[in-house]
């Protein structure tokens, strides 16, 4: 798979170079296009479908010093469902966590352990992460971290595709290498993807078909494993 795969395209195939840069200017073209098109017409709202961000935090009397932030970043809200599964590994252990979508993040004071999720954009974390991380730098450096990711590259669980995902946990793994790594196939549901995105994707054989990739036994095996992971340390 592409972009997915596009990595094994360049080393092959010069062509595939051009290939994927050509798609993601043409993706960043048409969504910036469309984006002014619907803002000049009065309808930016139908550029960006409206997202549940799940959220939940721990009860205000549980306040231990080993409480944890599971933090995600997420376009489309696949990636908090993802997180929603994850936190019930750690509280069903009776860890205390709160999850938040990283754009209602204020202060990771408090939190000895950041969780940290995202979707994949575009061949990097999603922009909110990025932000996230350029804001809150310092701390995460002094915290212990686990990360993971939410992307189509893993649709197909190959060395060539895990090295991929690898490469976009790397920005992460700079600032604090992480005690645990997770890399899960995601969820592409063009009901939720931006308007000019959407129109230019659906015609593309480059991305999977439509579909929801996420294995909740994956998902949940590697909750169980971060969960002991805390458990022990
Ligand atoms: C516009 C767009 C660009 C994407 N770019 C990539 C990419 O470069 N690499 C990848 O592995 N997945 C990519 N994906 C797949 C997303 O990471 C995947 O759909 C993820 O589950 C989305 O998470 P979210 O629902 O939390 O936003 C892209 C998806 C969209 C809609």
């Amino acid at each position: 798979m592409n972009e997915i795969n596009i990595n094994n395209q360049i080393e092959d195939n010069p062509i595939g170079k051009t290939t994927r840069r050509g798609f993601l200017k043409a993706l960043a073209f048409t969504a910036g296009g469309l984006t002014v098109l619907c803002s000049g017409l009065g309808i930016a709202g139908v550029s960006q479908p409206k997202i549940d961000y799940y959220s939940k935090l721990s009860s205000n009397e549980d306040t231990p010093d080993n409480k944890i932030l599971l933090a995600y970043g997420s376009v489309c809200g696949s990636t908090g469902e993802v997180a929603k599964a994850i936190s019930e590994e750690l509280i069903s252990a009776g860890l205390s966590v709160d999850v938040l979508p990283v754009q209602d993040v204020k202060t990771l004071t408090g939190y000895q352990t950041l969780i940290l999720g995202s979707a994949i954009r575009m061949g990097q974390l999603c922009a909110k992460t990025r932000q996230f991380v350029d804001k809150f730098n310092n701390d995460i450096a002094q915290m212990q971290t686990a990360y993971f990711i939410n992307c189509l590259t893993m649709v197909e669980d190959t060395p060539e595709n895990r090295a991929e995902a690898e490469g976009y946990l790397a920005p992460l793994c700079e600032i604090k290498q992480p005690l645990l790594k997770g890399m899960f196939a995601g969820n592409l549901d063009f009901s939720k993807v931006e308007l000019g995105l959407r129109l230019t994707m659906s015609k593309s054989d480059i991305f999977p078909a439509e579909g929801d990739y996420r294995d909740w036994k994956i998902i949940g095996s590697w909750g169980q494993e971060i969960t002991n992971t805390l458990l022990t340390i």
